[in-house]
């Protein structure tokens, strides 16, 4: 490859609100909406006219300082602005043509998901330990700075790392691979560790505020289910923790749709004890997070390992793609293809 960029430099200006498409919710003040209502609703998680657009008045409402009155008012100020009726199959169709997919870094699996990871959904990655999920996750936090006709969406990326795996260092072992200086791409990445799962979610929320303020091209949340397993015990609790989690996958949907970034998320896959195997292909592991996550996500792939630095890639439960299986490996810079 010639003509590589020694740097990327991601834009840092005010044209990043429009660029972003987004619209900061700070405008919808007057017409009875004062500016401590929109501090509320920041402080709640909402930055954008189209996040308030898309809520319940219910969730408007457990916003504290925030009406009966206020949350209609709000409601129906946003929604003058966001359309949110039926569209023409045409109109949708040129709005996907347009969709960015951000390489995997293996040519094999970019095929395999029609392009690379979707930005503007939810990707989730699951597959027992070592399969290579948090590698995906590196390659891909330097891969989305790229230019678009490098595989990249040209903006950066928020990391959020449940089980203190991020390392900078696979980073860079992934710049030098596109001959970018190393603390450029790490200037584009900010990552926080989180230390249980009320915490995760407070990070989404400020996630969703520094989305507002430059432009991101994806979000990780490596792992998203880990900090569920460990903080909630059995049976009994089973009905909390999906709660919890489901309010976390909505607000990450939430990112997604109104950011349009990438949201990958990974998670862990527990030894299967019913009778289900035979739909994972005689495998006996499934994923954690039952059919919250699996509705939450729009793509899902499973990691197996295979000889040596190979893994395979299978796909479930697209919209549109095929369930198939691509191979990759797992080299020094980064996830790439298998060398014969
Ligand atoms: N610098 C490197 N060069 C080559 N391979 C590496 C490098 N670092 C890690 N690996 C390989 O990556 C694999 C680990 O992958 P990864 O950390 O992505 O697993 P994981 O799916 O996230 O597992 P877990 O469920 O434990 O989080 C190991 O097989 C390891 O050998
Ligand atoms: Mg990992």
């Amino acid at each position: 490859m010639s003509a590589l960029p020694p740097t990327v430099q991601l834009e840092e200006n005010e044209e990043v609100e429009e660029q972003n498409h987004v619209r900061l919710i700070k405008t919808l003040e007057g017409n009875g909406i004062t500016a401590g209502d929109i501090k509320k609703l920041e402080e709640a998680g909402y930055y954008t006219i189209e996040s308030v657009a898309y809520a319940t008045k219910k969730c408007l409402l457990t916003i504290k300082g925030i009406s009966e009155a206020k949350a209609d008012k709000i409601l129906q100020e946003a929604s003058k602005l966001v359309v949110m009726g039926f569209k023409s199959a045409n109109e949708i169709h040129q709005i996907r043509l347009n969709i960015v997919f951000i390489s995997t870094g293996s040519t094999e699996m970019d095929r395999l998901l029609g392009g690379g990871i979707e930005t503007g959904s939810i990707t989730e990655i699951f597959g027992e330990f070592a399969s290579g999920k948090t590698q995906i996750c590196h390659t891909l936090a330097v891969n989305c700075q790229l230019p678009i006709d490098m595989g990249g969406a040209e903006g950066k990326c928020l990391y959020i790392d449940t089980e203190g795996t991020f390392r900078p260092e696979r980073l860079i072992a992934v710049a030098e691979r596109y001959k970018i200086k190393g603390d450029s791409v790490l200037d584009n990445v900010a990552c926080a560790r989180a230390y249980n799962t009320d915490h995760q979610t407070k990070l989404v929320v400020q996630a969703s505020a520094m989305m507002a303020e430059s432009r991101y091209a994806l979000l990780i949340v490596d792992s998203a289910t880990g900090l569920y397993r460990s903080e909630y015990n059995g049976r009994g609790e089973l009905a909390a923790r999906q709660t919890h989690l489901n309010k976390f996958l909505r607000m990450l949907l939430r990112v997604a749709d109104e950011h349009g970034v990438a949201v990958v998320i990974t998670n862990q896959v527990v030894a299967q004890v019913d009778g289900a195997a035979s739909m994972f292909g005689g495998d006996t592991k499934k994923p954690i997070g039952g059919h919250i996550l699996a509705h939450s996500s729009t793509t899902r792939l499973y990691l197996r390992k295979g000889r040596r630095e190979t893994r395979i890639c299978k796909i479930y439960d697209s919209p549109c793609l095929p369930e198939s299986e691509a191979m990759f490996a797992i080299n020094g810079d980064g996830i790439g293809d298998v060398k014969e």
